[in-house]
């Protein structure tokens, strides 16, 4: 192998920008990243149909004890269903143990954490006195581990009203219920319940231990809400901007129904942008364009779809005084988003009405924001579009063989016109598993073949991003999580080997081994932390044994620094080796210092690895 120092002619020192995708799928955000404990707050998950659906919540008492039933009397006038408890029990002596009312056990558990405080809202009225016990409870009924109680004595609560507490835990169980109980006769209505940990990134809302697996992975930008999750399979269970937005006890919420779960929406288009912003990076909003899975509305009745799309940047994008910035300010983010990409669907290019539709939001768009780059689903990898965009979408899952021959894939693409995003890109099926270090190596040569065409591969991003345990719609994903726990899949891991590409410098290099099972792409950059300047040699060996490799380095302006290169590796003696809540480190990066660097050495590569040379210069 022979390395020269000299970035290409087209190419300077805008490498490759790696980010990351956020879909909801897998219960990624509702249940995920987003930190609200409560599984279907308003009771709505049925639609606005009555009776509604309560799932999950369930009904403690018996029939002789309470008549639990939903009714549309909510004081919230874009999801009108409550619950309502009759209470036929009168006292401790009557009510069965511990009282009668709901309990919620969130998704799949919620995790309570001894010394932690939970804020719980929730609206209520009554006929009679409301006096309610709020308690999060353990697997076992009887186990509490944190309680308190909420009473309005004496009172009638004939309108609405809004309650609010802290419940600070003096136990953990990482799969408690909560439960909201009573012993007093009446009835009392129920609505829009919610459960929220108080240690919530910057109180944004992000899980942190989530948040902060992604932030490690250096996101530059943030691609959301999906995916399919966009689209729907019906045009009415699609995500759309405007019932995600504004306080969250009024988003209806929606069922996504590709997916299949009911999402309350309180990570909504608003908690997108914010999210992007706390990682530091830039949000690209994916909207849905008049076409699901299974519908379309013509090109000619399009202009309501445009309409939203535009009021969906304007509320990004628009002065604190416009009318959909304006509630973007009401909620807390005065300044605009930095939003400069945006997507006309996921995957919709074979559509019959996409590119009329396409053309409608592109005209649109660029007429009100010129500045905005735009998105197409087209993919312009083999020959040139036949419409406008600025980007054009690439999706790839392939398994493991097919994935790493994909390292060519765009060294043949057309030059000229729009350049890639490669929006979605994972080794799957048999021999990824849930995320094999085979998926991981494959991705590697990939992710170096896109590195070595950074002059028209400007974004990508891996995906999906991440996965409930409970909930595996799509595997593998790079981020597993249940109530309380995740690790990183060894495609999490191998993103971190291509976290400094973006703003790089890719170098000249060339490759003489008679293996095809070798992959190597070489960059500068400059190390955001200690500000010193590497080069950066990446090898994949996806063969099944060990390979040589002499590296020689050309025309370097300066020998290369005795001390402080270092070398890293992903592998495991065994290619279907996966991370697991049990070993999650089972496969990382293992750093070590290079001693012996030089303009001139002889390296090992082991069986399926990926070894990244760090030289310092
Ligand atoms: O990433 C999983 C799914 O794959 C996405 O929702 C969709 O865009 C793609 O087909």
């Amino acid at each position: 192998m022979h390395y020269a120092e000299h970035a290409y002619g087209f190419y300077d020192v805008e490498a490759i920008r790696r980010k990351r995708i956020y879909k909801e799928i897998n219960h990624a955000g509702e249940g995920g990243l987003w930190a609200e404990l409560v599984s279907n707050r308003g009771f709505e998950a049925g639609g606005p149909h009555v009776p509604s659906n309560i799932y999950p919540w369930s009904i403690i008492g018996d029939n002789l004890s309470i008549l639990v039933s939903t009714d549309r009397t909510s004081c919230f006038k874009r999801n009108k269903v409550a619950l309502r408890m009759e209470v036929l029990c009168n006292g401790p002596q009557s009510c069965p143990p511990g009282g009668v009312g709901v309990s919620n056990p969130g998704f799949w558990g919620m995790n309570i954490e001894k010394g932690n405080k939970y804020k719980v809202i929730f609206y209520v009225k009554a006929i009679g006195a409301v006096d309610l016990e709020i308690s999060f409870v353990g697997s076992n009924d009887s186990e509490k581990v944190a309680s308190t109680s909420v009473r309005a004595f004496g009172l009638n609560v004939p309108t609405w009203r809004k309650m609010e507490t802290i419940v600070e835990a003096q136990a953990t169980n990482h799969y408690s219920s909560l439960r909201i109980t009573t012993t007093r006769r009446g009835i009392v209505w129920l609505d829009q319940v919610s459960a929220m940990p108080s240690d919530t990134y910057k109180g944004h809302g992000f899980r942190n231990d989530l948040f902060q697996m992604l932030a490690k992975l250096k996101p530059t930008f943030l691609r959301f809400p999906g995916g399919c999750f966009v689209e729907g399979n019906y045009l009415r269970n699609a995500f759309r901007w405007k019932d995600t937005v504004g306080a969250w006890e009024e988003r209806p919420g929606h069922f996504g129904d590709v997916w299949n779960y009911w999402t309350d929406d309180g990570f909504g288009y608003y908690e997108g942008l914010q999210l992007a912003e706390d990682l530091g990076a830039l949000p690209v909003w994916v909207f849905n364009n008049g076409i699901s899975l299974h519908g379309e509305v013509n090109t000619s009745a399009i202009s309501p779809f445009v309409q939203e799309a535009l009021d969906g940047i304007e509320f990004a994008r628009g002065s604190s005084t416009s009318k959909w910035g304006s509630l973007r300010a009401i909620m807390g983010h005065h300044e605009p988003f930095d939003l400069r990409y945006v997507a006309v669907g996921n995957e919709e290019c074979s559509k019959f009405n996409y590119q009329g539709n396409y053309l409608k939001f592109y005209d649109a768009i660029k007429h009100a924001y010129p500045d905005i780059q735009i998105i197409s689903n087209c993919d312009g990898s083999v020959k040139p579009l036949n419409h406008p965009a600025d980007l054009y979408d690439f999706h790839t899952y392939k398994n493991s063989m097919d994935m790493f021959a994909l390292h060519t894939k765009f060294d043949k693409a057309p030059r000229s016109g729009p350049k890639a995003f490669v929006s979605e890109y994972a080794a799957w099926k048999k021999d990824a598993g849930n995320g094999t270090l085979l998926a991981a190596v494959a991705e590697a040569a990939f992710l170096i073949g896109l590195e070595r065409n950074s002059d028209i591969v400007h974004m990508v991003c891996y995906a999906p991003l991440f996965v409930n345990t409970n909930d595996r719609k799509w595997i593998p994903d790079a981020i597993v999580f249940d109530s309380y726990q995740n690790y990183g899949t060894p495609s999490y891991w191998l993103q971190q080997l291509f976290s400094e590409s973006s703003g790089a410098t890719l170098l000249k290099s060339t490759l003489n081994t008679s293996s095809n099972s070798i992959v190597a792409s070489a960059i500068e950059y400059e190390n955001s932390e200690n500000e010193k300047s590497y080069l950066r040699i990446k090898v994949v060996n996806f063969g099944s044994y060990s390979e040589n490799l002499r590296i020689s380095l050309e025309g370097l302006q300066s020998k290369l620094q005795q001390y402080g290169s270092t070398k890293i590796v992903l592998t495991s003696p065994n290619v279907m080796d996966e991370n697991s809540f049990s070993s999650p480190n089972k496969i990382v990066p293992q750093q070590t210092s290079l001693e012996n660097a030089s303009e001139d050495m002889n390296v090992v590569l082991p069986p399926h690895s990926v070894t990244s040379f760090d030289l310092l210069r």
